[in-house]
């Protein structure tokens, strides 16, 4: 009797650690699943930031974007570089890849002439949509004039990869990253490429952009500081991630936008 109570309790102990690290193990799966998207960010589950927009060509995403204006986004010149306007669509007021939101046509691709694909220099591109997106579904974005500082704490939203062999997140992710000193990011990428003063980095650990966030928005100081440009890998510690530095293109998005008023 005593030995078959001992041996139930036991039984019973073990039943619940097991549950224990059921549950323990479950939850760590969910959270990779839910949590560690763009790369290392969370889920963005309420429409707060809503000038960012989606690119769709040809019926698949293709990058972020940012509203400046009720028609016209700003994003990055190598999402749209080979594009034929007719069949690109920007997907306003959604926070995931299976709701449409409020779709649009593009009327003109704006691409700077100092843009170039090779080095990736220069990589901020203007869109002017064929029709306004409401007011009433959108806030939009003002661009940051000045550089911004070292050391600032950056948003970067994006449905980009997770990690450097997932497919795209369905839900919008967020990460928030510390923005590095020009010189410091030339030292690393020094076997690499050339970080240009058009170029911004940030970077953290586990913490980064990755494919597919191209374009979209790096939001500092409340304003609209970078556009998600390139990297080497993701979340690589010895390749922070690069940013168009808006400071430095400011003049040319604010004549393309007088231009097309
Ligand atoms: N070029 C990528 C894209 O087209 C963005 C890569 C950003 N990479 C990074 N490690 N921060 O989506």
């Amino acid at each position: 009797m005593y030995l078959v109570s001992k041996h139930n309790a036991m039984g019973f102990q073990l039943q619940l650690l097991l549950q224990l690290m059921l549950y323990l193990s479950l939850d760590q799966l969910l959270c990779a699943e839910i949590d560690e998207r763009i790369v290392g960010g969370t889920s963005v589950t309420e429409k707060k930031y809503d000038y960012f927009v989606r690119l769709r060509y040809q019926g698949v995403f293709l990058c972020g974007g940012s509203l400046v204006r009720n028609n016209a986004v700003v994003t990055a010149a190598h999402c749209v570089n080979d594009v034929r306007v007719k069949d690109l669509r920007i997907h306003a007021d959604t926070i995931n890849l299976k709701d449409k939101g409020i779709v649009r046509r593009v009327k003109t691709v704006v691409i700077p002439s100092l843009y170039n694909e090779r080095t990736t220099n220069y990589d901020v591109a203007v869109l002017i949509l064929a029709a306004t997106v409401p007011n009433a579904n959108f806030t939009a974005i003002q661009l940051h004039k000045t550089p911004v500082a070292v050391g600032t704490k950056c948003l970067v939203i994006g449905h980009g990869m997770t990690n450097d062999k997932e497919q795209d997140s369905t839900q919008l992710q967020e990460v928030w990253v510390p923005v590095l000193s020009r010189a410091v990011c030339q030292l690393m990428y020094l076997r690499v490429t050339r970080i240009t003063r058009y170029m911004m980095c940030a970077a953290d650990a586990g913490k980064d952009s990755c494919s597919g966030d191209s374009g979209g928005p790096m939001v500092c100081n409340g304003k609209l500081a970078g556009i998600v440009s390139f990297g080497v890998e993701c979340a690589d510690p010895r390749y922070p991630g690069v940013y168009t530095d808006i400071s430095s293109v400011y003049s040319f998005i604010e004549s393309t936008l007088e231009k097309y008023k």
